[in-house]
């Protein structure tokens, strides 16, 4: 295999910046794309579904996708949020072509295993919604973390205050519980949350250009979604409006795999509160568990890597470039 290219699972709950997201991998020389494992989360799963092959199909690409985890583990359902993302996860939108791709009839979770299996130690999971798929991943092959090559995930937050709370992140809110499971396994594990995310604003102007310039129905689907998400995000946060923009949040993940040289680390262990007012926060342990007893010591959630900085105008820069690069059929 090439060195510089990333196999990847994509589990993902499109979603306007997950279809940003997922167009980002597809059109980056150094990410294949294996499959695309998808999850409840911004719309229902079946929705999640249906958007994932309506996206690879207009762009022209044949990828798996499954239909995964309907429901968080332990909390009751969301409800999705229309006002963010529209209805239908993609801004509302106004029609689509008809689709001939099937599902693949695995659930998501099986389809990381069987796929992990087959390809000891070369998958890379980058995940950007709730994470039930993976914890179920785990109950259904424990070995996993050894199997898969590392986990990035999109979610979370250290500093920055929460999205859904004043401390809560959504994608860990939604099921603070499978996130839970999923910080304590022992992969090599890297967190993209709101303190890097929200450094990040992307103008509205920057999909229109690739729109333009790209003519193609994938990059008009991408323009009209990302035109509802900036109105909400642009609603909310002043300093957004002033751009008229959003938050990348999704694509950072990506950017992280082939670019980490463009963040700051910290180090830690990372628990999540599952329940209470703050339920979904996530907190940074970064002692060494000094004096701490060796039954503690096993029991207490291994190291991850949480992104603190972003270098925003290159991550810009990169995103720009590689929509605007030759990936298109
Ligand atoms: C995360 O929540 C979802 O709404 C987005 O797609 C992103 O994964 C941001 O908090
Ligand atoms: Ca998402």
């Amino acid at each position: 295999m090439d060195a510089r290219r990333h196999k990847v699972i994509f589990d993902t709950d499109p979603g306007v910046d997950d279809a940003m997201a997922l167009y980002f991998a597809l059109a980056h020389p150094d990410i294949e794309v294996i499959g695309i494992t998808t999850t409840f989360g911004n719309v229902s799963v079946e929705q999640a579904a249906s958007n994932a092959l309506y996206l690879t199909h207009i762009a022209g690409f044949e990828i798996p996708v499954t239909q995964g985890i309907a429901a968080p583990l332990t909390i009751p359902p969301p409800v999705p949020p229309a006002h963010i993302h529209g209805a239908d996860g993609l801004g509302n939108l106004p029609e689509r072509l008809p689709v001939p791709a099937a599902l693949d009839p695995r659930s998501s979770a099986q389809f990381i295993v069987d796929m992990a299996r087959a390809q000891p130690g070369e998958i890379t999971l980058v995940a950007v919604g709730p994470l039930g798929n993976l914890s179920l991943a785990l109950a259904l092959e424990p070995g996993l973390p050894h199997l898969l090559r590392e986990v990035i995930l999109m979610g979370g937050t250290v500093q920055e205050p929460g999205n859904v709370s004043p401390v809560a992140e959504a994608n860990i809110a939604n099921d603070p519980h499978a996130a839970a499971d999923v910080f304590a396994a022992p992969w090599k594990l890297t967190m993209v949350g709101l303190d890097v995310t929200h450094r990040v604003i992307l103008p509205l102007a920057l999909f229109k250009e690739i729109a333009d310039k790209q003519q193609h129905i994938a990059t008009s689907t991408l323009h009209h979604a990302v035109a509802f998400y900036a109105d909400f995000y642009s609603g909310l946060y002043p300093h957004v409006a002033q751009i008229h923009g959003c938050f990348g949040h999704d694509v950072l993940a990506f950017l992280y795999l082939v670019q980490p040289e463009l963040f700051g680390l910290a180090r830690g262990r990372i628990s999540v509160i599952t329940q209470g007012v703050e339920q979904g926060q996530t907190l940074l342990h970064s002692g060494e568990l000094q004096g701490a007893s060796a039954t503690y010591r096993q029991a207490a959630n291994r190291f991850s890597q949480v992104c603190m900085q972003v270098d925003a105008d290159a991550c810009k820069q990169t995103l720009e470039e590689t929509l605007l690069g030759n990936w298109l059929a």
